[in-house]
């Protein structure tokens, strides 16, 4: 393996118009070794092309996409610093599966038996020597990410993996991504759907229309995640006065007749209704999902983003998930696309902010 470097992948003001279609605008984001990062957005978002602008596939119009600080024609033999499955990738029919990697093996300058190491390591042992042309799409999604690993490459980079998968691959494709990026290597893996690659990635880049959303750890932006209890009380005026009077002034009424109780949790509202002698009929904690954060973060891809909860986003709608000095996380207040951090610094620290490009 060609350690020549960290792994890290880091897109800069990475821009491609084709024509009149912005299909990538201003995109920056980082990606660290040692983790699987999901590469989010809808469709048309820009993922594949930003992919392969990343494997010198296609010509950014602006801006930089590098691996180990290198673009991907400075890499030298690239199979052994990057692997990469793209959309429809194709095979000689009337070739055998082994014979594909052995041509492709000779091609990168590794040796024979490496083809049947990794037809092992993708689980096609069996049907090494089936034609690929009559794989299913499964097997040929196996077939294309044993080419991929054939030059024993420090970063992965897959688009949408999981397409054709039936749940065994899934799961099977979900523990060897994890194993491989636990060696310290990095796993890049773009998706259309958050379910999709939620159990097995840690960071996330979320794009939309070809703008950054947000990047970060998965698990900041799930604490980020705004809930509200909805308390049902005996006295609705006096809940809000003695919530209010104890510091608690995100409140708003439902339209069942309910108070919804923001920045506080179940058991500090019960606790400050009882002392001010209000029964609670009920509480119910709402939990907004991940899934629908990320419709939130996406949905400006075809129409204007709408909030949540009927009313303008405050202090960045969802709140925006806590910031780690150590996370590099980008979360647009406005849903607006951010100024690219400079050297790949926090955003929140910049203080240009998420100024709106169109
Ligand atoms: N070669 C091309 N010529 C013209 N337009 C293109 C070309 N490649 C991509 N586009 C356009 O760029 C935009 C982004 O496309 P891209 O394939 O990168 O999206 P994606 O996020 O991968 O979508 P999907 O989830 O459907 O795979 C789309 O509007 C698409 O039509
Ligand atoms: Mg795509």
């Amino acid at each position: 393996m060609q350690h020549d470097g960290s792994g890290r992948i880091a897109v800069q003001n990475l821009s491609k118009h084709f024509g009149p279609v912005a299909a990538v605008q201003n995109l920056s984001f980082t990606v660290e070794p040692g983790s699987v990062t999901g590469f989010l957005g809808p469709n048309g978002a820009g993922k594949t092309t930003t992919l392969r602008m990343l494997l010198g596939l296609v010509t950014p119009s602006s801006g930089v996409a590098t691996i180990n600080g290198r673009t991907h024609d400075q890499l030298g033999n690239p199979a052994t610093v990057v692997g990469s499955v793209l959309e429809n990738e194709g095979f000689h029919p009337k070739r055998s599966a082994l014979n594909h990697l052995r041509v492709y093996a000779a091609a990168i300058g590794v040796p024979d038996r490496r083809a049947e190491e990794v037809l092992g390591l993708v689980g096609l042992s069996s049907a090494a020597h089936r034609r690929a042309g009559d794989f299913s799409l499964g097997m040929r999604q196996r077939l294309a990410l044993a080419t991929a690993l054939l030059g024993n490459p420090q970063v992965l980079v897959l688009d949408e993996p999981a397409n054709g998968l039936d749940p065994e691959g899934i799961v099977w494709l979900r523990n060897f991504l994890r194993a491989y990026a636990r060696e310290g290597r990095t796993v890049l893996v773009s998706s259309h759907l958050l379910s999709e690659v939620e159990q097995t990635i840690d960071q996330v880049v979320i794009i939309s229309a070809g703008m950054t959303r947000y990047f970060g750890s998965l698990e900041q932006l799930r604490q980020g995640q705004r809930s509200r209890v909805l308390v049902q009380p005996s006295d609705a005026g006096e809940l809000v006065k003695a919530l209010q009077e104890n510091g608690i002034t995100q409140l708003e009424p439902t339209q069942d007749g309910r108070v919804a109780v923001s920045g506080a949790t179940v058991q500090q509202i019960g606790d400050i209704a009882s002392k001010a002698g209000v029964a609670l009929y009920g509480m119910q904690e709402e939990r907004a999902d991940l899934e629908q954060l990320f419709f939130q973060l996406t949905q400006g891809q075809y129409s204007a983003p709408q909030p949540q909860y009927g009313q303008p986003p405050q202090q960045g709608g969802w709140g925006g998930p806590p910031s780690g000095p150590q996370q590099q996380q980008q979360y647009p207040p406005n849903y607006q696309q951010q100024q690219p951090p400079p050297g790949h610094q926090q955003p929140g620290q910049q203080g240009g902010g998420w100024g709106g490009q169109g």
